[in-house]
Formats: C-alpha cells, structure tokens, sequence
C-alpha cells in the first residue's frame, strides 16, 4: 500500500521527522526553493493528505487552496496567528496545535525576562568582563521583585503559570481579561490602562493575530510609567513596538525583557544597544523537552487522525 502524503511546511525535531517519515511519504515543502515550491505543488498538491508546520512555517488560504484532498493541519507551536484556521475549518479540515506541553517553558522564560531585567543581571555580567568591578568598585544597585505587581494581560494557562511562579517570587498579581475569572483570587481589571498604571511589571499573556494586534497601545504603555517593566513571551504583535522602543529610548519604561518581536528575525535596531532590555530571539519554548513534546503531539495527532481516533489536541475556535 502506498504511503500517505505529507506536506512538511515546516520541519520538526529530528527523531520526530524520522517517525513521520518512516509512516508517511514526506514533501519537503520546507527544504525547497520557491521556484520547486510551486513545482511540487503542481506534481503532488492533489495527493498532499495532510500537513505539517509550526508557527514559523505558518500555512495560508494561498496554499489551502492548492490543496484539493488535505484532510489535517497539525502546528507544531500553541500560536495559531500564523496558520488559517477558520479557511480550514470552514472546508472541515481539523487543525491541532501544541498546548500544555510548552507551559511551563514560556512561564519560565517570562521570570527568566523579569528576575534578569529587574536584576539587571547583563549589565551586572559586564560590569565584570568589562573590569569596571576592579577599577570602579560595586556596581549600581537594582530592583527587587518581591513586593511589586505583575500584571498579566490574559489569563489563560500560560498566564496562570507565570503568576504561580511570580507569587513564589513574592510578588503580587493582577490581570486583564474582559471576564473576571472564578478560579483566582488574583485582582481584576477590565480596563488595560487601569492596569497598566497600578503594576510594576506588564505582561501581556495573549494569541497573536488581528483581534489583540496593538493592544498594548502607546497609551498602555505610557500609563506604565518610568518605574515600570515591559515583559512580552506572547507576540510581538500584541504591542505597539515603535511606541515600546520610543518610551524605552526616553526612559519614560524603566525596561524591557523581550522574547517575540513584531517581524522576527528583524529585531528594531534601537533595541540591540539599550543597557535596560534583555532581548531573547522567540525561544521561550526553545528546550529540547518541550519541542520534543510539542514534535511527538504532531506525529500523535497525524497517527489518531488516520487511525480514525479522536485528536489528541484540535484546535476549537
Ligand atoms: C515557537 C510559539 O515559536 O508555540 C508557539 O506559538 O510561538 C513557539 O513555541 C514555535 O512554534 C516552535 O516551533
């Protein structure tokens, strides 16, 4: 019997790869030129059941629509801003994504961001490679996070596991969403700019895509104020980033601790050589355990899909 095709948009952790590729005929969408993209397209569109991508590769109503037969998307990410969910939906194609196994990761990057903000922990690494321990004695001091208020904009299960681990920091919590939620005791703010003003550290915790694009305005961010922190593991999206890089270059945000950026790789020049950001390149989930987690869900789902069982994750709009 002949094996069913799959579209690798993007590709996954290699011992993962050699699973699909062991089950499944594999179409190196990822490794091919965009001249032998449409190339491939035109020969083996029609036959592609199923593809396999992550938030990077993305998929699109474009590549959709040159595939006739694809029964399932299956993302090797959480985010979904990048892949057409709705268009697959509406031609009842399943979409799965990677949730929970990359929680605590992200949590741990966003304390990552603030102890090593707040700490000023590169600045402190300089002060020794740079001599200035020995030729101008103790550096200048820096912020503690116990006491202070995070607040996260969005709390879902990644904003839930950063304010478990901020709370074992000794730091208070706050949040946005438009519902209060009954499961904490966290306080609530239905208002962005509210919250913004009361907190130390802002941390939006949301999806990317068009509903939260610039949600973290300029008048959010100004309403943070000069003593405060800016801490983004979500999207770069979400945030107006020319307004975070203004503020930042005026002092008006005492700093910043970024993981996601409006159009990655493509980091704001003026944000590289500022003393007060810590900048990560999109890796909060960037561990050989959760991206091993996040592959096998891939290939889990690809196998429940063609054994005809329920998915694991499916994605439910
Ligand atoms: C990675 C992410 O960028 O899951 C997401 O939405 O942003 C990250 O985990 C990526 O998906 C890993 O390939």
């Amino acid at each position: 019997m002949s094996k069913i095709d799959v579209l690798v948009v993007w590709p996954n952790r290699p011992e993962q790869m050699q699973m699909l590729a062991d089950t499944y005929e594999l179409h190196r969408y990822d490794q091919a030129s965009a001249e032998e993209k449409a190339a491939m397209i035109g020969a083996v569109g029609d036959k592609i059941r199923a593809v396999a991508t992550t938030h990077g590769g993305g998929f699109d109503e474009t590549l959709l629509a040159q595939l006739p037969n694809l029964e399932i998307v299956c993302s090797s990410s959480v985010g979904l801003d990048t892949i057409c969910v709705e268009a697959c939906h509406k031609r009842g194609i399943p979409v799965t994504n990677t949730p929970d196994v990359l929680t605590d990761d992200v949590a741990d990057m966003a304390m990552m961001l603030t102890l090593t903000t707040l700490r000023r922990m590169l600045p402190a690494v300089d002060w020794i490679q740079s001599g200035h321990w020995v030729e101008k004695g103790m550096m200048p001091l820096n912020t503690s996070l116990k006491g202070k208020t995070l607040g996260i904009v969005g709390l879902g299960r990644i904003g839930k596991a950063i304010a478990a681990r901020a709370e074992a920091f000794g730091m208070n919590v706050s949040y946005f969403s438009r519902q209060a939620k009954t499961d904490v005791d966290y306080r609530h703010y239905d208002d962005l700019v509210a919250l913004a003003k009361d907190v130390d550290v802002l941390a939006p915790v949301i999806p990317g895509g068009p509903a939260t694009e610039g949600l973290i305005s300029r008048e959010v961010l100004s309403a943070l104020g000069e003593d405060s922190y800016f801490i983004n593991v979500s999207r770069g999206s979400v945030v107006d980033e020319q307004a975070l890089v203004e503020l930042l270059e005026q002092r008006a945000i005492k700093g910043a601790g970024l993981d996601v950026f409006v159009d990655e790789p493509n980091v704001p020049q003026a944000l590289l050589s500022m003393d007060h950001v810590v900048l990560q390149p999109h890796c909060a989930s960037g561990t050989y355990e959760t991206r091993a987690a996040m592959a096998q869900l891939v290939v889990d789902n690809l196998a429940a899909h063609f054994a005809g069982k329920p998915l694991l994750t499916p994605v439910i709009l």
